[in-house]
């Protein structure tokens, strides 16, 4: 299949790359998608052995040296740590987890949830490669101007948190590859050959995929999570949270409730109240109850729309195997 600039950027032999899923997206994935020929991404909080891990500031470092040694032992291919910079608390743990994932050496850092200023400079300075999350074309234009290697840019389709301004992918990928000149990876509602095809037709040099990964036999998602991914059909991830931030998930009685209490004007407190009370939960964060205890009704489940499309567990080697496959018949069938 064709060889793009992203393959030559990482060192990678297909522009596949498995996005950053926190608590899920565990060495064995990154491990085993940068085996395939893909870039594995390990997720925050990846290895947490309990909800409270990543609260923990000292066992989010020990948690991350383990998960960074763990993917080395199992490949030598190269793979990506993602950073959310975030805010306030976040921020500092987000400090500890660089300066931890610095000392142990990593080839890519994949930033998100903050400004390309933040981190670039020190990621180039010792050689580490740095993609770059954005949802519109003005933030792609900043961060190429911040010096980052390449941009995922992600439409509204996808799993988990999305941009404010609610672009779909299919108008996003066209408007930000014509913004920028480094190479764009798209995100967002992709899940197989078709949809690899279509955004390189886009522009894009390589695609990113979290939802269709959770449903990989080596990703640490809670059973539950992985079967509702695939009974899931077109209309099961709802966007939700306008006033907290947006976020798509499985639609459920969370979303229901967090939904009804934005649709009566509920404060910005009054909401964050709601997703913070575990009342529904047995103690449990919204996130985790979801993802790796299976609640399925009360958790945050995110979750992407093109779940529709996916009906069965593979391993991340055969979701890898029928995109590069695929790729060739879609070509031929845009041909004949
Ligand atoms: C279960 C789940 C958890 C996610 N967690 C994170 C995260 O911790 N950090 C992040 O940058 N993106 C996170 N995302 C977003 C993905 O990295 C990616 O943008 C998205 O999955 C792409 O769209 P798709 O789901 O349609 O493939 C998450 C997505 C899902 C489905």
């Amino acid at each position: 299949m064709k060889r793009t600039r992203v393959c030559e950027l990482f060192g990678i032999d297909y522009p596949i790359v498995q996005a950053p899923m926190g608590w899920i997206a565990c060495a064995e994935l990154v491990a085993a998608v940068s085996n395939a020929g893909g870039l594995g991404t390990l997720g925050p909080a990846a290895g947490a052995r309990n909800q409270d891990e990543d609260r923990d500031i000292d066992a989010v470092e020990k948690c991350l040296r383990e998960q960074i040694r763990e993917v080395k032992a199992l490949t030598g291919k190269p793979f990506a740590v993602n950073f959310p910079i975030g805010w306030g608390k976040q921020k500092i743990v987000n400090e500890r987890r660089v300066a931890a994932a610095l000392d142990e050496g990593i080839p890519i850092a994949n930033v998100s949830m903050g400004s390309p200023e933040v981190l670039t400079k020190r990621f180039h300075d010792v050689g580490v490669k740095v993609i770059h999350i954005v949802t519109s074309a003005k933030h792609a234009r900043k961060a190429e101007a911040a010096g980052v290697d390449a941009i995922v840019c992600i439409g509204h389709e996808a799993g988990g948190h999305i941009g404010p301004d609610e672009i779909p992918t299919f108008v996003l990928v066209p408007q930000v590859v014509d913004a920028v000149k480094v190479p764009v990876i798209a995100a967002g509602g992709i899940a197989d050959a078709r949809g690899l095809v279509a955004t390189l037709a886009l522009g894009a040099e390589g695609v990113y995929m979290g939802t269709r990964f959770m449903a990989t036999y080596e990703c640490s998602a809670h059973p539950n999570m992985k079967q509702a991914v695939i009974e899931a059909d077109d209309t099961s991830a709802v966007a939700f949270g306008r006033r907290t931030g947006i976020s798509r998930c499985l639609k459920n009685a969370y979303t229901d409730r967090h939904t009804e209490l934005e649709a009566k004007g509920a404060t910005f407190e009054e909401i964050r109240d709601y997703e913070r009370s575990g009342d529904d939960l047995e103690g449990w964060r919204r996130v985790p109850a979801a993802l790796i205890n299976g609640n399925i009704e009360y958790g945050s489940a995110a979750c992407g729309s093109i779940a529709g499309n996916i009906n069965e567990i593979l391993t991340a080697e055969e979701v890898i195997r029928r995109m590069v496959d695929g790729y060739q018949s879609v070509i031929k069938r845009l041909e004949d």
